[in-house]
């Protein structure tokens, strides 16, 4: 389980469905975004870099949201409940995943991509399998991983490998 950010502790379990507000964060599931969240998630993904500032995450959305078993979290603050952070895990009955992970600015390194990256963990491994990965686009989310344990793979061989540049997907065995 991953430590609780300073909002408070956001989950308590691996279903995130309006889970555990109190006075911390609340997780959510996101299943029929608004308008309001669509361009919110928008305008957090192209602040992030995770998007070029051209492109609707509109549909990157909808395919999370309508595949088999994708989930797109999202964190909101609790005071405005404007989504802060964003996460999509899902599995291709081999591999877990991470995608756009990205946390607001103003709510970085106070624990909530921790938070996050474990229950993407915690939700990969309630469905049986047991390594997730993650693709990385930046050395900065290079170091954010593999503080939490990830380690780069090598593309041909699969093999770990400390080639930080021409190899891009990072991942974690989650057998304890
Ligand atoms: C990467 C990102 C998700 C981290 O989220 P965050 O909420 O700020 O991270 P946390 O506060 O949970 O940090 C967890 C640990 O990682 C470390 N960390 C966070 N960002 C880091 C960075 N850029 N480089 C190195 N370490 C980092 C923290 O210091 C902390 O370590 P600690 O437990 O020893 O204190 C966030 O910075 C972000 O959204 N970046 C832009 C988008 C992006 O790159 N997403 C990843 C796409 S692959």
């Amino acid at each position: 389980m991953p430590a609780p950010s300073p909002y408070g502790q956001a989950h308590a379990d691996n279903s995130p469905e309006g889970v555990n507000s109190g006075a911390g964060i609340l997780l959510e599931q996101l299943k029929s975004p608004s308008e309001h969240d669509i361009a919110v998630i928008t305008t957090l993904w192209i602040a992030t870099g995770l998007i070029p500032a051209i492109r609707d995450a509109r549909q990157d959305i909808e395919n999370c949201i309508k595949a088999d078993h994708g989930s797109l979290i999202v964190a909101r603050h609790p005071s405005d409940n404007q989504i802060i952070a964003t996460m999509m895990t899902g599995h291709d009955d081999i591999f877990g995943w991470i995608h756009y992970l990205a946390v607001a600015k103003l709510a970085q390194n106070r624990g909530i991509g921790h938070e996050l990256v474990g229950l993407a963990e915690d939700i990969v491994r309630s469905s049986g399998l047991s390594q997730i990965r993650v693709t990385v686009e930046t050395p900065a989310a290079g170091d954010f991983y593999a503080k939490l344990g990830y380690e780069l793979i090598n593309h041909a061989t699969d093999q770990a490998t400390p080639d930080t540049i021409r190899n891009t997907i990072m991942r974690k065995s989650l057998d304890q």
